[in-house]
Formats: C-alpha cells, structure tokens, sequence
C-alpha cells in the first residue's frame, strides 16, 4: 500500500511511475467510497457521466460555437454543445449561457474580462467574509488589474450589510458589483443591492459556484430574475456534474452575449475540455429529471445535521437564523486563530470523514482557522436522508467530543457508508453501483 512520498518514490523503482500512480488513484477512490466526503465543493458524478468523461472526446478541440467551428470532425460535437445550450439556459431559466469554461475560477475570469478593464473599480466580499480567491487581488481581480473594495460584513447575519455595502456602491460607482461566497449559508440580499448598483450604472455579477444546484433546484434565490445580469459557477459542486464552468446571463443583448462568449473562448480557452463540456450536457439532462429533488434533498440535510451537530454539543454557527439555507455548515471549535478547526479536521480524516477547516469570522490566519466548513451535498447524492444525518453528526461527536479512538470510529464509518455506495439522482440509477476508480 502507497501510505507516503517516500514508499511512492521506492514503489516507482519497482512497477514505475504509471503503476505508483494508479494504485494512488484507488487509494484515493477508497478514502472516498469508504468514508464520508464532506468538502461542501465537491461532488460525484453519475455513471453516465463517468463514462462521458473517459470518452474519445478527451483528445478533441472544437474551437469557436456549434456549426462554427476552426477544425474539422465536429459534427457530433456541435449536436452535443447545441443540446447543452438549450438544456442549460432552460435549467437556470436563462435567456445566454456558455458552458465552455473549464471552472469556476475560469467562468470568473471570462466574466472579469468581457464585464471591465484594467483599473476599473470592482466592489466584492472579502475572502475574511467567505469571498473566494478569485474574488481577491492575489486571483482573478488582480489578474485583470481591478480596484477592489469590499463590502461591509453583518457577521450576525452572514451576509453583507445591507445598508452600508448599498452606500459603498453608491459611493464608488464600481464597473462590477460582483456578490456570492465560498463559504455561502445564506442568500445574498440580491435585490437591494443591485437596485443600488444598476441606479449607479454597475453590472452585477453574482458567483454562484457553490449554491449553483440549489439554485437551479428553486432551492436558495433566484439571482437572474433578483437583478443579477451575469452568474457564473461551477459544474460540479451542488450541481452535480463533471468539473467545469458555466456562465450565465439575463441580458437579451446579442451584442454583451457575444462580449461573454467571447471571453471564454478565445479569451480564456483554446481547447475546452470537451468530455466535461459532454458530461455538462448529461448532468444538465439528469438534473432536469432529478435535480429538484437532489436540491430539497440536500438543503433539508444540511438543516438537519446542523441540528444534530448542536444537539450533540457543537458550536454551530449563525444559530439565530437556523444555522444554514444551503448546503453548508460552520462549526468553532476553539480559540480564533487557535488552528482548532485544523486538528478538528486531521482527527476526522483518520475516522474517514473527509472535511476541510476553514476561517470563521474574526479569524485572520487560512492556515491555523477555528472552524470547519461541512458540506452534505456529496452525502445526500448517495442517498442519505435526515436520519443518517444524526448519525453522521453522532460520528463527529464520538471523535471530537468524547475522544474515542478515530481508527475505532473509522471502522464504524466504514460499516455504514456501506449501505451507500449507489449514485442516486441520475439515470439508470439501478446500474449506479457505483464509485468511480
Ligand atoms: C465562490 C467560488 N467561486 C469560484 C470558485 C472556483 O471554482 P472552481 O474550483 O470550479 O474553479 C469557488 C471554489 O470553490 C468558489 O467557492
């Protein structure tokens, strides 16, 4: 068994590299099947998914947009995209959409690029807040040399002061009142601020990445139609597919359409991706059958877990408004800066519970946070309901509350992950045995 760098290397010398990385992979597969993966930005895909994205389609380019294409033999492709497009733009009620862009973090990019020019001012939330990186100087913003401002912070509330973050963009008139969080548990007061916003000539943009799912499930706020002109996100967070990116918009200007479109391709990608782009199109179909009630689903056990985690003893964040009305949990467990967050989620990886520790406000230091970030999008896909909830919450106790052995735990987690190793939400759910690789 691969257990370090150093038994890699020593394995490489005897069945090579393509072996060590192989048995790396099902390692890695194992953790997941085995466990219990809780990073709120993952996901797993469908069968029919996994097999679209280990297709021949790997190795293609179609540069440019259906029917108009730089090479040859995209006759298949085009079907494929045009699909896509129509599915995508009536999954998120969208008049534009492109699902070219190879992430989230390049949807952004595109997004930055077609909506402002360097030195332009930008308003956003902080990455403190729960912005993410590309929101940041150090990611998209400063790649495309934008003046940031951020926003005023309720941190009661979880979400921007309204009132203040209103008359920051009255104030600074920015090109792109961009809103939405990594760490994201309740809707952003969308209306209000984008009334403020459009009143100053500001496009608004709303990064759906982590809430794209439930969005498109009518589960968490409707941004297009709340006065969002651009949304973008991920594919493969509470949208359950491949990794990649969409790009939404309201706008029926053909000519702000072809400004996005544009961006993305030859903006941002050459080549993008096309086995994900086809993986999108199915997702999108199974999500049009499913996605709803994948997206009630989750939301209902994101509630419940946060419950059962304060039942059980934990500091659930923002308790006064019901902890949670996406996919995500917060919980303190200790000093700010303590890195408690950091030991919290060690001691759950070695009980197979995979989560990620993450800043909580008031903390200043990535690196050594408070808090964990819990996500039971990937939970739900596999079938679990409000009652495995409790259990999963009664894991975390017997590990972080009364200190039993994490590799006693683990055997146990294991036992009853068993139960759910059927992808569900999908076609051919019958067939779902299951985990990739
Ligand atoms: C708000 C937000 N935007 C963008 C991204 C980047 O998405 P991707 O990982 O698809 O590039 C993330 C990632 O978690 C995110 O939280």
């Amino acid at each position: 068994m691969v257990e370090s760098k150093g038994d890699w290397a020593a394995n490489s010398q005897n069945t090579g590299y393509a072996d060590t990385v192989m048995q790396a992979v099902s390692l890695s597969g194992k953790l997941y099947r085995e466990g219990l993966g809780m990073i709120a930005s993952e996901n797993i895909v469908s069968p029919m998914v996994q097999k679209i994205v280990s297709s021949d389609l790997h190795g293609r380019y179609a540069e440019g947009l259906p029917y108009k294409r730089y090479y040859q033999g995209c006759g298949g492709f085009d079907t494929i995209e045009e699909l896509g497009l129509e599915l995508a733009k009536e999954v998120f009620s969208a008049p534009f959409a492109n699902i070219q862009s190879t992430s989230g973090t390049v949807s952004n990019i595109a997004a930055l690029k077609a909506l402002a020019k360097p030195g332009d001012q930008i308003t956003a939330v902080s990455t403190a807040d729960g912005g993410h990186i590309s929101h940041a100087r150090m990611g998209a913003v400063g790649l495309r040399d934008l003046n940031l401002s951020t926003y005023p912070w309720d941190e009661e509330r979880m979400e921007p002061d309204i009132d203040a973050s209103a008359d920051l963009i009255r104030e600074l008139k920015p090109k792109i009142a961009l809103f939405g969080q990594s760490v994201f548990l309740f809707p952003t007061p969308l209306r209000e601020l984008a009334d403020a916003a459009h009143e100053v000539g500001s496009t608004v943009m709303y990064d759906g990445a982590h809430v794209l799912g439930l969005i498109a499930g009518g589960c968490f706020q409707d941004p297009l139609r709340e006065g969002a002109d651009v949304m973008t996100g991920s594919s493969h967070k509470t949208f359950p597919g491949p990794q990649g990116g969409f790009i939404l918009s309201s706008s029926e200007d053909e000519k702000f359409q072809r400004r996005l479109n544009n961006a993305v391709f030859p903006g941002t990608c050459s080549s993008y991706h096309l086995h994900h782009v086809a993986g999108k199109v199915v997702a999108l179909a199974e999500f049009k059958e499913y996605g709803q009630k994948l997206s009630e689903n989750t939301v209902a056990n994101a509630k419940a877990f946060a419950s059962a985690l304060a039942a059980e003893g934990f500091d659930v964040l923002a308790e006064s408004r019901g902890y949670t009305a996406s996919h995500q949990v917060l919980t303190r467990h200790g000093e700010l800066d303590s890195g408690a967050g950091a030991k919290a989620a060690q001691l759950l990886e070695d009980a197979g519970i995979i989560t990620n520790m993450n800043m909580l406000p008031g903390d200043t230091k990535a690196m050594t946070p408070s808090g964990l970030r819990l996500g039971v999008q990937e939970l739900t896909r596999v079938g679990m309901g409000t009652s495995e909830m409790e259990e999963v919450a009664n894991f975390y106790a017997r590990v972080l509350i009364k200190s039993e052995d994490p590799a006693m735990v683990k055997q146990d987690v294991r036992d009853f992950k068993s139960q759910y190793h059927t992808i569900r939400y999908c076609f051919n759910e019958d067939d779902a045995s299951g985990y990739p690789l």
